[in-house]
């Protein structure tokens, strides 16, 4: 039986959805290369790609005979070039098969087609019922279940696609596939959906909970930097300078040499050794890149005021981090 939620779905895409040129035909061919171009690209800017390409390359085997160059030409505008190479591959494995691939392994075979793609493909033209996870979907599914998992994590994608699955009613696979697609593109849009105006309101979780905005959850991706570490281990009299990491920095509390970071070295007095360089240090948030360098000298030059000396023998009493004992072993073994 099909679910209360896909009925009501598909009653309004019978009402709502959009005509697309792509939705009147079961040409894999088209319909492949619809969703190749609307990928990173939007339905206005796509449809006159989408039409060009279908003129000047009607079947997959007019397009397999082009030129790389051609293929390029005409994607020229559209960015994310390994697209329309990819297609272009693609389009030369199809006619090495002889067909077009009719099940949904065969269509995932074919170079730059994962899982959307192949679902999408499979659904539209072969009536396989397996369902498209786009964005849409996971806005969709996130707020009308009132679901946190975040969309971009490997459980998310697991608990969204079997939920997409689940709903599917596998006699109308792509009616129901393009309506989530279209629902999520014109209805459930990331800001200002038309709530007001929704058939599935009465069911919607996030509507309830008022909750629209935060959903779908996504997970922040730190960003990881790197930063370039110039460690100097001053050897002067068998005193070395170290100082205590400050707070709001990695490291807090933990000792170190001279630290030059960003800029360049100033000018010693005294002999200044590179022991080593590049050393790279990876922490959960951070890469460290180092160079590790040793000055001796007779007098102390002048440092910042939190540097204090120490005598050398005294080192193993303060605690240092990973990358410093690193150091540290260096100047023993040198
Ligand atoms: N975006 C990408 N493919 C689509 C499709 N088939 N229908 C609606 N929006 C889409």
């Amino acid at each position: 039986m099909t679910h209360p939620f896909a009925a009501t779905l598909l009653q309004w895409y019978d009402q709502y959805g959009r005509d697309l040129p792509w939705r009147a035909t079961r040409d894999p061919y088209a319909i492949w290369l619809s969703e190749v171009i609307l990928q990173q690209t939007r339905i206005e800017q796509g449809l006159p790609y989408w039409e060009r390409f279908m003129q000047q390359f009607p079947t997959v085997e007019a397009l397999s005979a082009a030129s790389e160059d051609e293929v390029l030409r005409l994607w020229q505008g559209l960015g994310y070039y390994s697209r329309a190479r990819n297609l272009h591959t693609a389009a030369k494995q199809v006619e090495q098969l002889g067909q077009f691939p009719s099940s949904l392994d065969g269509i995932k075979s074919l170079k730059g087609v994962g899982d959307y793609t192949a679902a999408a493909i499979a659904s539209m033209a072969f009536d396989i019922p397996v369902a498209v996870v786009d964005g849409n979907v996971y806005r969709v599914l996130a707020r009308h279940y009132g679901i946190d998992t975040p969309i971009n994590t490997t459980e998310g994608k697991h608990t969204f696609t079997a939920l997409a699955q689940e709903l599917l009613p596998p006699e109308h696979a792509a009616a129901f596939n393009q309506a989530m697609m279209d629902f999520g593109a014109t209805w459930c849009t990331p800001k200002s959906p038309r709530c007001s105006e929704c058939p599935l309101a009465d069911t919607c979780q996030a509507l309830h909970d008022d909750s629209i905005d935060k959903l779908p959850a996504k997970l922040k991706k730190l960003k990881v930097k790197t930063r370039h570490f110039q460690y100097i281990y001053i050897s002067c009299n068998r005193f070395t300078a170290m100082r205590r990491r400050p707070a709001g920095d990695i490291w807090q509390g933990l000792w170190e040499p001279l630290l030059i970071e960003d800029t360049a070295l100033p000018q010693f007095d005294g002999t200044l050794t590179k022991l080593r360089t590049d050393v790279k240090h990876v922490l959960t948030h951070r890469i460290i890149i180092a160079d590790f360098y040793r000055l001796d000298c007779d007098t102390r030059p002048h440092l910042p005021a939190e540097y204090l000396w120490i005598a050398e023998n005294d080192i193993d009493r303060y605690a240092i981090p990973r990358l410093v004992e690193i150091l540290l072993q260096s100047i023993k073994h040198n």
